[in-house]
C-alpha cells in the first residue's frame, strides 16, 4: 500500500490572495492500493462515497495525464483537516490523490507536472503549492505551468493560532462575493502590503502587521460570510496580537503573536467561549517538508 501525508494549507495571508500561502502541522493520511477492478472508498463520511470524490477524480486526472488504463483502486483517508474551513482540505485530497497514484505508477509525473496538474483540478496555486513544498510560499499559474518559490525563514519566529469556528463556508461561495473590479488605489494597497509581507517575513520583522495584512481585495467581502468576525478581531487588537488574517477563503482565521504569551492566549480562549458559535483555538506550528509518502 502507498500511503502519503498531506498537510493543512493557509491561503493568501491577507494581501496574498491567490499567491502565497503556507503548509501547517496538521495532516491528512492517505492509503491507495491498486484493484484489479471497482473503486473503494474508506474512511471518508458517507457523503464523500461517490465518484465526485475529490481524490478519487485526482487519481483517474493523474491515470489519465501517464496514459494508463485506470482499472481500480482502494482510497482509505485519516482526515486531520477540518473540511470548507480554509484549511486546505481539497488541496489536500487534490495532492493526496495525484502524489499516491503517481507512486503506485512507479512515478511517471515529475513534482512540477503534479503541481500544474493540482492547479489545473484545484484552480488557484495558493494551497497546492504549499502542500506540495511545505514551509511559506509564493506562486502563479501561467499557461498552464506553475511558477513557484519558497520563503525561507525562520519558521519558529512566527507563532499562528487558528481559530476554527464550528460553521463551514465553501471556498465557490467565498468566491462570489467578491467583486469583478477593483479600484485602482484598492489594488495599489494590496501590492505594497504584499510586497511588505514578504519583506517582513524574510527580515524577520513582525511589527505592524495589522497594517499590513490588512488587504482590500478578499477579507472586507468575506468577513461578512464569518459570524463575529468584527468582535473578534476587535478583542485581538484590545489583546495586543500582532495580526490575524482570513486563512484563505475562511471561515478560520488566523491570528499571530511574535513572542509566546499564554495570558494572551488564554484571554482570547475565554473570549471565545462567550462567543454565539463554537470557536475552538489551537497554535499550529509551520511544516517544512510539504507531501510525503512514507
Ligand atoms: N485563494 C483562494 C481563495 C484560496 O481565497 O479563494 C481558497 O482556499
Amino acid at each position: 500500500m502507498i500511503r502519503v501525508r498531506v498537510p493543512a494549507t493557509s491561503a493568501n495571508i491577507g494581501p496574498g490572495f491567490d499567491a502565497m500561502g503556507l503548509a501547517l502541522k496538521l495532516y491528512n493520511e492517505f492509503g491507495f492500493e491498486s484493484l484489479e477492478k471497482g473503486v473503494e472508498i474508506v474512511g471518508f463520511k458517507e457523503k464523500y462515497n461517490n465518484d465526485d470524490n475529490l481524490v478519487l477524480k485526482s487519481v483517474r486526472r493523474l491515470y489519465e495525464a501517464a496514459g494508463k488504463e485506470f482499472m481500480g483502486i482502494r482510497i482509505t483517508v485519516k482526515e486531520g483537516i477540518p473540511v470548507s474551513r480554509g484549511l486546505g482540505s481539497s488541496a489536500a485530497c487534490i495532492v493526496g490523490g495525484l502524489v499516491g497514484a503517481n507512486a503506485l505508477l512507479d512515478g511517471p509525473l515529475s513534482k512540477d507536472e503534479l503541481i500544474s496538474l493540482a492547479v489545473e483540478i484545484e484552480g488557484h496555486p495558493d494551497n497546492v503549492v504549499p502542500a506540495f513544498e511545505g514551509g511559506l510560499t509564493v506562486s502563479y499559474a501561467k499557461d498552464g505551468s506553475v511558477r513557484h518559490e519558497k520563503i525561507n525563514f525562520d519558521y519558529e519566529k512566527l507563532l499562528l493560532y487558528a481559530l476554527v469556528p464550528d460553521f463551514e463556508v465553501s471556498t465557490e461561495k467565498a468566491r462570489k462575493v467578491l467583486p469583478e473590479t477593483f479600484p485602482l488605489e484598492d489594488v495599489v494597497c494590496n501590492i505594497s502590503r504584499t510586497a511588505m509581507l514578504v519583506a517582513s517575513f524574510l527580515n524577520g520583522r513582525f511589527g505592524n502587521l495589522w497594517d499590513i495584512l490588512s488587504d482590500r481585495v478578499h477579507q472586507p467581502y468575506r468577513s461578512r460570510l464569518i459570524n463575529g468576525f468584527d468582535q473578534i478581531k476587535e478583542k485581538m487588537i484590545e489583546l495586543e496580537f500582532d495580526g490575524l488574517f482570513i486563512s484563505g477563503a475562511g471561515p478560520t482565521l488566523m491570528g499571530i503573536l511574535s513572542e509566546r504569551d499564554s495570558r494572551k492566549v488564554e484571554a482570547l480562549k475565554e473570549f471565545l467561549d462567550s462567543m454565539e458559535n463554537i470557536w475552538k483555538l489551537e497554535p499550529l506550528g509551520i511544516d517544512r517538508k510539504g507531501v510525503q509518502i512514507f
